[in-house]
């Protein structure tokens, strides 16, 4: 079996790959990723070596290619991750989502329908999206798969296009494809512009913790070592033309998160209780922030038998270890181009 994974130098793809290569040494995979701002080829550098492992450099956006990538290498399963992923860099620059999460997507889509034209047994085209699609909650209630698409972000309305533009290609041609819609992820090589990431980084360097509003928006948060999990019983037992809701049962107001965060901060870092609490600072709300997310993941649960394995607060504690235990990772990443987007973003 040779498997595709798209954007797997990213934070999800690369422990998408590590599960991949490590749980199935008869495959093998190969990992395609553009290396944008968010794509790091350090997240890999435990399991480059792998004999069932390559690396493509390319662009989803850029559509001779991927035909010809796929004619070559003749894939066997897609498993596509490669995305704008940022909500906020979506409402500064909504093109580029457009591009790579629709337009990209469809490149992908072609060149599978293209390769496998003459027989579709086996193969399997396998769309990773986010919770993001269905809007936004009331405090109750949860998205169930039949939940109607709601996107209010340039980010989370080019993910619902290309979750339709998959299903067409299934209705349409048949193509044998699956979807899952995760909420939140967290763990280790995650790109510090996103929140946990992004106060562990701002806390480290004692500068002021950019609250949202009132910091009362709610997200569900899943151990992304446990999406990856869910996303080999999906690619191994999912039925095509089906979606899969993946959640971790973990709802944090953002506020409360965020307290828990500092208080582990101070433990780690030998502070006196209540330290890092003082950088937090309450700035303008996300245009068009949505107020909640709850994912109802019993579908995965009940069909395939997945269920997260990690509870929240030791799965947070291991988080900030790993970013504590590698801080130069996080220098890295936070040198250069960084530093201008966040100035743009919070200067
Ligand atoms: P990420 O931003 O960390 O990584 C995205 C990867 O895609 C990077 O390695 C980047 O280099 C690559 N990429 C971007 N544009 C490309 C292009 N044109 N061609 C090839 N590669 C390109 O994203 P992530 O947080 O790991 O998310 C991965 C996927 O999972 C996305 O599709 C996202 O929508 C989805 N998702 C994310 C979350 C979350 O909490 N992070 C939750 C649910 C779903
Ligand atoms: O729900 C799944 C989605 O989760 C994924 O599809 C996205 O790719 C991923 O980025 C994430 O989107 P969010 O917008 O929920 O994640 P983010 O980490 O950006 O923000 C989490 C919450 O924290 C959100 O309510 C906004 C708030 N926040 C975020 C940042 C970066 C702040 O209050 N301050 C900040 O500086």
């Amino acid at each position: 079996m040779h498997i595709l994974i798209t954007g797997g130098a990213g934070f999800i793809g690369s422990h998408v790959v590590r599960h991949f290569i490590t749980a199935y040494p008869q495959y093998t995979v190969t990992n395609l990723d553009d290396l944008t701002y968010a794509g790091n080829l350090e997240n890999l550098r435990d399991v480059e070596g792998s004999s069932n492992y390559r690396f493509v450099k390319g662009d989803i956006t850029e559509r001779d290619a991927m035909l010809s990538l796929f004619e070559t290498e003749r894939f066997d399963r897609v498993i596509h991750l490669a995305a704008e992923s940022h909500v906020d860099r979506s409402i500064a620059s909504p093109t580029e989502f457009v591009m790579t999460n629709v337009i990209g997507t469809v490149n992908l889509l072609n060149a599978a329908r293209s390769l496998w034209k003459e027989s579709f047994s086996g193969k399997l085209f396998y769309h990773v999206s986010t919770d993001e699609v269905y809007g936004a909650l009331g405090s109750e209630g949860a998205f169930t798969e039949e939940t109607p698409y709601d996107p209010h972000s340039p980010y989370s309305a080019s993910k619902a296009s290309s979750d339709h533009f998959v299903r067409a290609y299934h209705d349409t041609y048949g193509l044998p494809v699956v979807i899952s819609n995760c909420s939140n992820n967290y763990g280790s090589y995650q790109f510090p512009e996103k929140l946990i990431p992004l106060f562990i980084n701002n806390i480290r360097h004692n500068k002021p913790l950019p609250v949202y509003g009132k910091g009362e928006n709610v997200r569900d948060w899943l151990w992304v070592v446990d999406h990856a999990r869910a996303i080999d019983v999906i690619c191994h037992n999912g039925k095509p033309g089906e979606t899969y809701n993946i959640g971790g049962q973990n709802e944090w107001r953002n506020i409360e998160l965020i307290r828990l965060l500092c208080g582990i901060m101070d433990r780690k870092l030998g502070r006196a209780e209540g330290e890092s609490e003082k950088l937090i600072t309450y700035v303008t709300d996300r245009a068009g922030h949505d107020f909640r997310y709850a994912i109802d993941s019993s579908k995965l649960q009940e069909e395939l038998g997945w269920s997260p394995s990690l509870q929240f607060e030791e799965g947070l504690e291991k988080t900030v270890d790993w970013y504590l235990d590698n801080q130069d990772w996080l220098d890295h990443v936070t040198s250069g181009e960084y530093q201008r987007y966040y100035e743009k973003m919070y200067g």
